[in-house]
């Protein structure tokens, strides 16, 4: 069968990114231009800064993969790009370029959704990785359990009534002053903590999380007592949250029968969340992680999911707009 070269291009937040996928699999280049540096003296990302430095950066990073790939634009089948969630702005920028390049090279548009990019991370991964699987989406932005029934086929079976956990780890490193992005910080702090400090966790009766007490309760520590230990409280605020999702990915195996869990989203760079999934392995349950640099917003991701989209016929015609706000399975 012939090879199918899918364009991945990501610009939702604050990475532009453009990768060159072979059969939604294989990386033949992977280019991420962060914007972190830019953005860390505002303490996270400033919407319209993002935009005009995606604009800069689009067609240099558009170049760089190619080049990487040894490929030229003929090479490609499908230009795929993040068409939401986002910010609306940033999210404009790929995909007008996207628009562009398409109706130039005469190469089919399939526009993607950055959350089925995220659970796609784990086809590059692993080779032999199919649907059915459940997947546990921790970003940023999401935070849900999702059924994946099959490439283009989601259910959401529970998702946050509130915060994003990544939302809650950025919080908690802003408010105890360790910066933007917060999460790695945390999770490299937290190494040399202890979990000593009672945190609540929130229970609800279906697959729902809610992360705003927890980091409420960690602002409000924080403030009453501003020397409280930074590395002790780190530890508990992850472990505390771990907690939270392992008891409900443990209820929603129960409930599908679906003994295959796969991870995703920046979130699942954490080095305690990734140690405890891996802990479901003795239970019978496998398990599977992205790579840590697929982890994080990239292109990789984007064409993986692109190519599934694209063998599904789902092909996107010029009036495609950003979609800020895209829901899965939408
Ligand atoms: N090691 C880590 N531990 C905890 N959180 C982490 C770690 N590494 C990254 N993160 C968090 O991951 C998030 C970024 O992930 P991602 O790029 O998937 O989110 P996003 O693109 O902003 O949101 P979404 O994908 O929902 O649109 C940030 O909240 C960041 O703090
Ligand atoms: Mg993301």
């Amino acid at each position: 069968m012939k090879d199918i070269i899918t364009l991945g291009i990501e610009s939702s937040c604050d990475e532009t990114s453009v990768a060159v996928i072979k059969n939604g699999r294989e990386v033949l280049s992977n280019i991420i231009d962060t914007q972190i540096k830019i953005h860390e003296k505002f303490g996270g990302v400033v919407p319209e800064i993002a935009s005009r430095n995606h604009i800069e950066a689009i067609s240099r990073v558009t170049k760089m993969a190619l080049e990487e790939a040894k490929i030229t634009f003929d090479n490609i089948d499908a230009v795929t790009p993040t068409y939401g969630p986002g910010l609306v702005g940033a999210l404009l920028v790929g995909l007008s370029y996207a628009k562009g390049l398409s109706y130039a090279i005469n190469k089919p548009l399939v526009g993607v959704n950055h959350i089925e990019g995220h659970i796609a991370a784990n086809y590059i991964t692993y080779k032999d990785l199919k649907p059915p699987f459940l997947c546990m989406m921790t970003s940023g932005g999401n935070t849900q359990i999702v059924y994946v029934k099959d490439y283009c086929k989601f259910e959401v079976l529970g998702k946050t009534r509130d915060d994003a956990i990544g939302e809650a780890f950025d919080k908690v490193a802003r408010v105890i002053g360790l910066g933007y992005p917060g999460g790695p910080k945390v999770d490299k702090l937290a190494l040399n903590g202890k979990p000593t400090i009672e945190l609540p966790k929130v229970h609800t009766d279906n697959l729902d999380f809610s992360f705003s007490g927890i980091k409420t309760a960690v602002i409000n520590l924080h403030h009453k007592n501003p020397d409280i230990n930074k590395e002790d409280l780190c530890r508990s605020f992850e472990e505390t949250v771990t907690e939270m999702l392992m008891g409900k990915v443990k209820k929603a195996i129960e409930q599908t029968g679906i003994k295959t869990i796969a991870l995703a989203g920046g979130v699942s760079a954490n080095c305690f969340i990734r140690k405890e999934f891996s802990e479901l392995e003795k239970t019978g349950i496998k398990v599977y992680m992205p790579d840590l640099k697929l982890c994080t917003d990239n292109a990789a991701m984007i064409g993986a999911a692109g190519y599934y989209r694209f063998l599904n016929g789902d092909i996107s015609d010029l009036s495609l707009n950003a979609v800020p706000n895209l829901k899965l399975g939408e």
